[in-house]
């Protein structure tokens, strides 16, 4: 499969540095959507799936700027997205990552490369990054307190990078810290958690081309509070298993610690695949707040991206296996 990277033209770049992202994103919505449209027709209404253009037989067509990976869904406003958030290390109000992040330095920023792979080692975010190209990919992102957004973000896929390492026929699983610094993280003061956050994925769902380890979103490089200066976006999981801020890249050949899971067993597994028909213990997981809106909407299985993940799990008990 090959992926159309859209960061790329000149005049998106230059439209960044001036202009609000916001409106950033919505220009290109207007030109991807008009683009859609082979006789320049403009719609009255643009940006939303609903004001499509319907396809020759009736079909709604789908934007021609959109990737294959990506949704057609609005994007949440900027604002939302860098505002509401979880990021424990800066503390458990929605808020209190937008106002405490400051303290985090992301820059110099490196990643210990570890465990079952044939070339181990610390590596310069500027080397991790430079073999790929960023891509952007809209992806939905479900929370496990039942509320949801959508993001446009900028990264490059996992798996790609996690190849470089080489892992080593052994390794099963992959392991991801966040930065333990208390200093930096305030938040790490208080034992909400067994600090550092750690998350980790079977080493297939990692190389699953959705797996994204983003540095950016809306067309720029990621706010604190969002996890800079890297992060994952597993977005057919909950938002749980986006671990932020990320320091260590572990392969094993068991099953890793995961912060969540071990923190309350019964509430958070160590899939955590969106799954509208197993509830939370205290609460429904069948519907979803999509930050933005007023009225609920229903969840998807493995949040809209069933058709290319379901068959990683074919065989197990979702249930059990939550
Ligand atoms: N990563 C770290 N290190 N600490 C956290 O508290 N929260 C997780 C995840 N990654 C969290 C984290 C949760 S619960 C969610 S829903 C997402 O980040 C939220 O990402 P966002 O704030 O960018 O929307």
């Amino acid at each position: 499969m090959t992926h159309r990277i859209r960061i790329r033209h000149g005049w998106e770049v230059a439209e960044r540095e001036v202009t609000d992202p916001e409106l950033y994103l919505r220009r290109r919505e207007f030109l991807g959507a008009t683009g859609a449209l082979a006789g320049g027709l403009v719609l009255g209404a643009c940006g939303s799936s609903e004001s499509e253009a319907a396809g020759a037989e009736g079909a709604p067509a789908r934007r021609a700027d959109l990737g294959p990976w990506d949704t057609d869904e609005t994007p949440t406003s900027r604002e939302d997205a860098t505002r509401y958030n979880n990021f424990y290390e800066f503390g458990t109000g929605k808020e209190d990552p937008a106002r405490n992040a400051g303290t985090l330095r992301t820059r110099p920023w490196s990643v210990a490369v570890e465990g079952e792979v044939a070339r181990p080692g610390r590596v310069a975010l500027e080397d991790l990054l430079k073999p790929h190209a960023r891509e952007e990919r809209i992806y939905r992102l479900r929370c496990v307190e039942a509320w949801s957004m959508v993001i446009p973000w900028l990264g490059i896929p996992l798996g790609e990078v996690l190849k470089r390492f080489e892992p080593t026929s052994k390794a099963k699983y992959v392991a991801f810290d966040t930065l333990l610094d208390p200093e930096q993280m305030p938040g790490q003061r208080r034992s909400v958690l067994d600090w550092p956050y750690r998350e980790g994925l079977r080493l297939d769902e990692a190389m699953h081309p959705l797996s994204l380890l983003a540095t950016g979103m809306y067309g720029e490089d990621l706010p604190n509070q969002n996890g800079a200066p890297l992060r994952l976006v597993v977005p057919w999981k909950y938002g749980f298993k986006s671990i932020k801020s990320i320091v260590r890249i572990r392969f094993t050949a068991e099953q890793p610690y995961t912060s969540w899971s071990y923190e309350a067993p019964s509430e958070y597994g160590f899939f955590a695949n969106v799954n509208p028909e197993v509830d939370h213990p205290r609460w429904s997981q069948k519907r979803e707040r999509r930050i933005g809106e007023f009225r609920k909407r229903p969840t998807l299985p493995f949040n809209g991206y069933a058709e290319s993940v379901a068959p990683l799990y074919a065989g197990m008990d979702l249930r059990k296996h939550y």
